[in-house]
């Protein structure tokens, strides 16, 4: 066994976690360039030159060329054989050198963060060891220094024991990727700081003799005491911390020429009586999100700057709550977290999922059978479990943002979880403590509960991932549930969606126990490769991946925002509105904000025009609501609403709800008089002055449309129900599109044929009967066709058919209208202006929106369908076609047709269509999130049998 195999072997001369500062006057950084040698076996080392090259630190060394990245999910992207690694143990080796000022004084060297583990040399000297790749390692390197030039080496292995522990799914990446320093600190210095608050008491402990003096947020000095070990200062009337208004006190320790600034939050986090989640007694529901630190060229190396714009555009979109997953990020991360606002889970460095694919015969997604297989049960791992846990809480331990800490993710749930809990019980009274395995094994029947002595109630929260509504709802409702109910991943943002966040929230604000959660995941991890965001098992290196999985943000990996992003700002928006006859409620969501802080404006519309509208300041408490008169109309064309919207003062808008005025639709009389009608063999011609349509007897359907002499048909109108797969359609695309092979029931909705039974002219009307089945099966849809053309040219279709029984609901059904490509600008009256489905349209509202093909393309890392606009009364194509709703119809133009994004793997493999592809749509599914979270919901599918649609072409 090599050293780093040795499970217990986690770390050699490490100093004690201690709390993060960076004493000012003590800092020197080693960012920069570093001589560089990747070896592809750690052996090489021994008796291969060792020609340097550099690399920038910090740095993944696969996003520099030096191996490829590697994104695996749940599969370990090595053999499972625990502790060991494979023999051929890929190494990168580090040096550079660095100017020691003052030798006398105490010299250490701060690594934030170096996968998978490091082996520290300074001057030649071995100084120690340590591995836990999200986890800070300082070394004290006093002995080894000198005052002058100095060379620090580390040696850093691709994989050690620990790789056992970091099991996330995620790229994975190698090397010396966070920051690297040497803090130079005079003898006697202070050791480690631990702040908690207690009413208006901050109680300070650490070790060694200190002037302190405590800051407001406005930088005024409070009170300086000199003092030894322990501190205490009174704060009359502290301002309250919270993540709305984030208040920060501030402590300055000074020791000689060293000052440390600490930041203190006055807060309380607990639970209530009735189990919901307080923030100092204040009822606050979790509106999270779950973080990676990922950057496409970068991998997990990021920023401050690039830390800043994720939190800031979190807020930005509602988000008040952050869980770390699977591992601490960068420390400074934590700080912004205490300065923005925000609740945060700290999850500490582990998983192990990987553990569920041990055997070939136990494959399985199962994390609570075979307690005796997981690290987290065996006791060679006990100590390393410790001291994640242990230097995650050391840490982070100041930061008033966290309210809870974790233990992991998908690990199993044993001893070691228990001691790890423990640990953290025994330093911290204050927080609350999470561990979804803990939750999972409890309910588990499985659970061999006589095996260990842990128990799942150990935790403070009742944690699952990706439950259904449904299935939630059954918990709640059982008397016997008696716990918070939080759901630490939901919402699995992949791709075009997610689709479901808004049902979720209806029983989050319905249940007092029901304390919120964190959406799946914040932003898509893609390596960016010549401009192209790739993924899993684009590198031919890949062992084990798992394609674009890994791009499931809820933003794209540039941040660039989705309507996805938009859905789940609106639902976790801080302002309710509802219309009950001419009186209009706004609610106040926010905790511990006065809606004053923001201009309240609404505006009523009819058919897209403005009849009135007024900007106010709502005197609303947290929690409370106001009633405002308002004077509606009572009759519109294409729709009345009140638009209301909530606006900061920078002119951001940061809730948004239309609210449907109930009106009477006044419906012009779109068909006057009849065209004439001529049939001859194999076609019929509904013509006036200057227009025709032409019907194919044979085809039955209309082939041609000619408006004052243009063609404006590329090929016949066609009813498909093709959508290009959408990533949460990855269960549900194999009934609609599975490859034909025996004993796979599938409709083959893409490889379609149509069959004509009847076309034919009766009075004024043409009538026809037909099918459209996919091949080699029954028709999934059988349907008669009406179509009738006024005497100035509208054409009337009635379409009145049945979906077979046996078919499973459809992701779309509706018309297909080829026009020329140039005829692609249009305006529409209906949702938008972003891309919506029906249960994904809060970031959108009904109006009137000019748009063109190529606005209306969202580049999702996999190609997919995208653009859909529900709720649409009318479509006019310019210098074309204009359709118009009997009630309403969904409609989608594009340069892409489904076959081209169904058979594109990545952005680059795209063509466009030489025509422009309009969708005139009686429905389309909605988008859910069922790539990993549950089945779209019923009430969201396709699944009516009798379908009767009707809208007219102009
Ligand atoms: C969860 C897991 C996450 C992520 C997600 C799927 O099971 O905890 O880390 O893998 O599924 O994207
Ligand atoms: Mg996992």
């Amino acid at each position: 066994m090599r050293k780093y195999e040795n499970p217990a072997f986690f770390c050699e001369n490490r100093l004690p976690q201690r709390a993060y500062y960076i004493p000012e006057g003590s800092f020197k950084s080693l960012n920069g360039t570093w001589n560089f040698k990747y070896f592809e076996c750690d052996e090489d080392e021994g008796y291969v030159k060792k020609d340097w090259s550099t690399i920038d630190v910090p740095s993944c060394w696969q996003a520099r060329g030096f191996e490829n990245p590697n994104y695996s999910n749940a599969e370990y992207p090595f053999a499972f054989d625990l502790p060991y690694v494979p023999a051929t143990n890929p190494m990168g080796v580090y040096s550079r050198e660095f100017q020691i000022e003052d030798a006398k004084r105490c010299t250490y060297i701060v690594f934030e963060g170096v996968s998978s583990n490091l082996e520290l040399y300074i001057n030649g000297s071995y100084v120690g060891y340590s591995q836990g790749s999200r986890l800070q390692a300082e070394f004290d390197i006093t002995p080894f220094v000198k005052k002058g030039k100095n060379t620090v080496l580390a040696k850093v292995w691709k994989w050690c024991s620990g790789s056992y522990l970091e099991d996330q799914d995620c790229p994975r990446y190698n090397g010396i990727y966070r920051d690297v320093y040497i803090l130079s600190r005079p003898r006697g210095h202070i050791k480690d700081i631990s702040i908690t608050t207690d009413e208006n008491i901050i109680n300070i402990d650490f070790e060694g003799s200190a002037e302190i003096t405590l800051f407001d947020a406005e930088n005024n000095v409070i009170d300086t005491k000199n003092a030894t070990n322990k501190a205490q200062f009174k704060v009359d009337n502290p301002v309250l911390w919270n993540a709305e208004k984030p208040y920060l006190y501030k402590v300055k320790f000074k020791y000689g020429d060293e000052v440390i600034s600490q930041k203190v939050g006055f807060v309380t986090y607990s639970i209530g009586k009735d189990n919901e989640f307080l923030v100092n007694g204040v009822e606050v529901k979790l509106k999270g999100v779950n973080h990676h630190d990922t950057h496409s060229l970068n991998g997990w190396t990021m920023t401050e700057d690039e830390f800043r714009q994720d939190l800031l555009l979190m807020k930005k979109l509602n988000i008040n709550s952050i869980r770390t997953s699977h591992y601490p990020p960068a420390p400074k991360f934590m700080e912004m977290c205490d300065e923005l606002g925000f609740y945060v889970m700290l999850e500490t460095d582990l998983e192990t999922h990987g553990v569920c694919f041990r055997e070939a015969e136990e494959l399985g997604y199962d994390f609570v059978t075979h307690p005796e297989v997981w690290p987290c049960q065996l006791p060679e791992w006990k100590d390393a479990f410790l001291d994640r846990m242990a230097r995650a809480y050391h840490r982070d331990k100041n930061h008033c943002s966290i309210y809870s800490w974790s233990t992991g993710n998908e690990s199993g749930h044993g001893d070691n979880h228990v001691a790890m809990i423990e640990y953290v019980r025994k330093h911290d009274k204050k927080r609350l403590i999470h561990a979804e395995d803990a939750s999972r094994a409890a309910e588990s029947s499985d659970y061999h509960k006589a095996d260990t002595t842990h128990m799942a109630d150990n935790v403070d929260i009742h944690s699952r991932m990706y439950e259904s509504v449904e299935e939630i709802t059954q918990k709640l409702d059982n008397p016997e549930f008696n716990r918070p109910y939080y759901m630490c991943e939901y919402s699995h943002a992949m791709g075009n969606g997610p689709g479901d966040i808004f049902d979720y929230w209806e029983l989050v604000y319905s249940r007092k126990n029901m304390i919120g959660g964190c959406i799946w995941e914040w932003c898509d991890h893609a390596f960016n490769m010549d401009g192209v965001p790739k993924y899993g098992g684009d590198y031919p290196t890949d062992m084990a991946h798992c394609n674009n999985f890994c791009c499931d943000g809820m933003v794209f990996h540039d941040r660039a925002l989705k309507a996805g992003s938009l859905e789940i700002k609106a639902v976790y928006q801080y302002m309710n509105c509802a219309l009950s006859d001419d009186e209009l409620t706004v609610t106040n969501l926010y905790d511990f904000t006065n809606l004053n802080e923001y201009d309240f404006k609404y505006e009523i519309k009819v058919d897209g025009e403005v009849l009135s509208s007024e900007i106010l300041k709502l005197n609303v408490l947290p929690k409370e609501s106001t009633k405002i008169k308002l004077s509606l109309p009572t009759e519109c064309t294409m729709g009345a609403y009140v638009n209301c919207y909530l606006v900061d003062n920078t002119g951001y808008t940061v809730a948004q709800k239309q609210l449907e005025i109930p009106a009477n639709f006044i419906k012009p009389d779109m068909m006057q008089g009849s065209a004439k009608i001529t049939e001859d063999e194999r076609f019929i011609k509904l013509f006036g002055d200057d227009f025709c349509y032409t019907v194919s007897k044979r085809l039955g359907t209309v082939v041609s449309i000619v408006k004052n002499g243009t063609e404006h048909l590329k090929a016949p109108l066609r009813i498909t129900a093709l959508r290009a797969p959408i990533d949460n359609e990855m269960y549900i695309k194999n009934v609609w599109y599975g490859e034909p092979f025996i004993g796979v029931l599938h409709e083959n909705l893409h490889k379609q044929f149509d069959n004509v039974y009847e076309c034919r002219v009766d009075g004024e009307k043409v009538c026809i009967k037909a099918s459209v089945a996919g091949v080699s099966r029954t028709p999934y849809f059988r349907y008669s066709l009406i179509l009738e053309v006024s005497a100035d040219g509208v054409m009337k279709v009635s379409l009145d058919g049945k979906v077979k029984e046996a078919c499973k609901w459809l992701p779309r059904l509706g018309f297909e209208v080829r026009t020329d490509y140039n005829k692609s600008k249009f305006k529409y009256f209906g949702m938008g202006p972003y891309e919506n489905y029906c249960d994904m349209y809060r970031g959108c509202m009904v109006d009137w929106y000019q748009s063109d093909a190529d606005m209306e393309y969202v580049n999702y890392v996999m190609p997919q369908e995208h653009g859909n606009h529900t709720q649409t009364k009318y479509l006019e194509i310019k210098d074309g076609l204009t359709f118009v709703a009997k009630d309403k119809m969904e409609i989608n133009v594009s340069h892409y047709s489904a076959k081209t994004l169904m058979d594109a793997k990545h952005q680059d493999e795209i063509v466009k269509d030489e025509n422009t592809i309009i969708r005139i749509d009686y429905k389309n599914s909605g988008v859910g999130s069922n790539a990993c979270g549950p089945e779209l919901a019923p009430k969201y599918r396709l699944d009516e049998k009798d379908i009767k649609f009707e809208f007219y072409i102009k």
